[in-house]
């Protein structure tokens, strides 16, 4: 096995920092990648949480004006993960969120503060650290974007690139003057290079010039070739669908582990689920929810934002009340949805229960308690939650989009690859059709071996990291041979 060495481009890595999925990825991918033959290093802003726990951090290079202040280049390490920090005060020591204000808008630098990453993957691309000079340079969502612009506009050899999207939605658009500020050639900004819409968008450079684009699953990359999935850049993607291909994602199932979890509160293995039981009367206490065996208890742990459909969710409590189930939802973002989510809670005390907030050790229990998980997302390019699920015998109930019509098999369906029924999918994304397939897994789950069946062929499925990072090495090492 020839080694290949990569540079991956993150803005939120696992476990130092995570606002969602992308860090988790970006944490779990380079260790999962080892075993074959890849090594990989990370790149990440040095936000106060990074330069706290990065250790052994050795400086490779300083700048005494980088974008405007300035700024080092570090080299270190955390749990495993061989990291690049980009450490430059004045853009990234900030506390809180690594987007957003403490009132939550985009910090206004927010384009300077990612094309300065960028700008120094893409010289590490060039040589810059001559220890680890990279074969591809792997960027991961928009704040990543510009690195294979960069390399592109620099007009020297260069390695591979290969940009995945993990969110379409985000899209990293600015205003056209960023351009020279940031080092890009004016003569970029038409509408076949940088331009969206007037201004300019990272995550469309990134489309635009790397060498392969991924996204977290087969069946949203096929969405995102739609005008409406494309969200924009529909007509881009089909244009370079020959390089466009989706690897699903895996969790990490040494984090996830119900025999080994530190956060829940009866551990179990897949053989014996009974210590289940015990996990859900925990949540119930937590959640305020009677104290049940019989009821059959949704779980749902997520961002509370449109694309997650958890307004449809709300109107199909008529439906979890008549049907004597319980919800508890652990969840923050939108305010709007936050406070309808409460007030439901308070109208219905002892059914359904909400912690707004960021809590992942409170995300484990929720896994190892509730019986069925529920993503009832618009769109979702891959999802985690449900694999947690799977691995933790809570079923899952998704609408049938992107990796959650790949990663689950519905009940009513013989997956054509032979696979067994794991959970229930709905269609269209409505509340009709959720609270339909509610009221569905309330039958199955009366039938206690229906019940097993499901959470025993979730239990026996493969959410792990091992194959689907083999698909990332065979496509750096396809790159390699393809430019050779
Ligand atoms: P997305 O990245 O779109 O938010 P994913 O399902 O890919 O969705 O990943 C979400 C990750 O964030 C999962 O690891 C999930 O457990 C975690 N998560 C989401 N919301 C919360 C929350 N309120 N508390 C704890 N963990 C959360
Ligand atoms: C994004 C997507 C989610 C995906 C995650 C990791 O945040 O919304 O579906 O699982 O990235 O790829």
């Amino acid at each position: 096995m020839t080694p290949v060495r990569v540079l991956a481009v993150a803005s939120e890595v696992y476990p130092i920092v995570k606002t969602g999925g992308l860090a988790d990825v970006a944490g779990a991918l380079p260790i999962a990648l080892k075993a074959h033959g890849v090594e990989m290093r990370t790149l990440m802003p040095g936000y106060p949480d990074v330069m706290r726990l990065v250790s052994g951090a050795a400086e490779l290079r300083t700048w005494p004006d980088y974008f405007g202040g300035p700024g080092r280049l570090l080299a270190g390490s955390h749990e495993g993960l061989d990291l690049f920090v980009l450490d430059v005060p004045h853009l990234y020591a900030r506390p809180g969120n690594p987007y957003v204000t403490s009132e939550g808008v985009d910090w206004p630098d927010n384009g300077v503060r990612f094309a300065a990453l960028s700008r120094v993957a893409a010289d590490i691309g060039h040589g810059l650290v001559p220890t680890f000079v990279p074969d591809v340079v792997h960027a991961h969502d928009w704040q990543a974007g510009l690195a294979p612009a960069y390399l592109h506009y620099d007009n020297r050899p260069r390695p591979a690139t290969v940009m995945t999207i993990h969110n379409m939605a985000y899209q990293g658009k600015f205003a056209p003057e960023l351009i020279g500020a940031i080092g890009l050639p004016w003569g970029a900004f038409n509408v076949n290079e940088l331009e969206y819409f007037g201004g300019i968008s990272f995550l469309k450079a990134g489309l635009q010039f790397a060498d392969r684009i991924t996204t977290v699953s087969p069946t949203y990359a096929r969405e995102i070739q739609s005008d409406e999935g494309g969200m924009g850049f529909g007509g881009l993607l089909r244009a370079r669908a020959s390089v466009l291909s989706g690897i699903l994602n895996g969790i990490d199932i040494s984090v996830w582990n119900p025999q080994d979890d530190p956060h829940i509160a009866y551990r179990y293995g897949a053989e014996d689920l009974t210590f289940r039981a015990a996990n859900k009367a925990v949540l119930q206490q937590q959640f305020n929810l009677d104290s049940s065996d019989e009821a059959p208890l949704l779980g749902v742990i997520s961002r509370l934002s449109w694309q997650k459909g958890l307004d449809l969710l709300l109107e199909a409590i008529p439906t979890i009340l008549r049907e004597g189930m319980q919800l508890a939802l652990l969840g923050s973002g939108d305010r709007d949805l936050q406070d309808r989510y409460q007030a439901a809670a308070r109208a219905n005390p002892g059914r359904i229960g909400v912690v707004i907030g960021y809590d992942e050790i409170l995300a484990h229990l929720l896994q190892a308690g509730s019986d069925a998980l529920i993503v009832p997302s618009r769109f979702e390019p891959c999802g985690l939650t449900q694999l947690c699920a799977l691995r933790y015998g809570a079923v899952p109930i998704v609408s049938r989009v992107g990796g959650l019509e790949d990663t689950i098999v519905d009940v009513g369906e013989a997956d054509a690859s032979g696979r067994d029924a794991t959970g229930f999918k709905f269609a269209p994304v409505t509340a009709e059709a959720l609270a339909g397939s509610l009221r569905k897994a309330n039958t199955a789950f009366h039938d206690k071996p229906t019940w097993r069946r499901l959470q025993r062929n979730g239990l026996a499925t493969d959410v792990s990291w091992r194959g689907r990072a083999g698909e990332y090495a065979a496509l750096y090492r396809d790159l390699m041979t393809s430019r050779a």
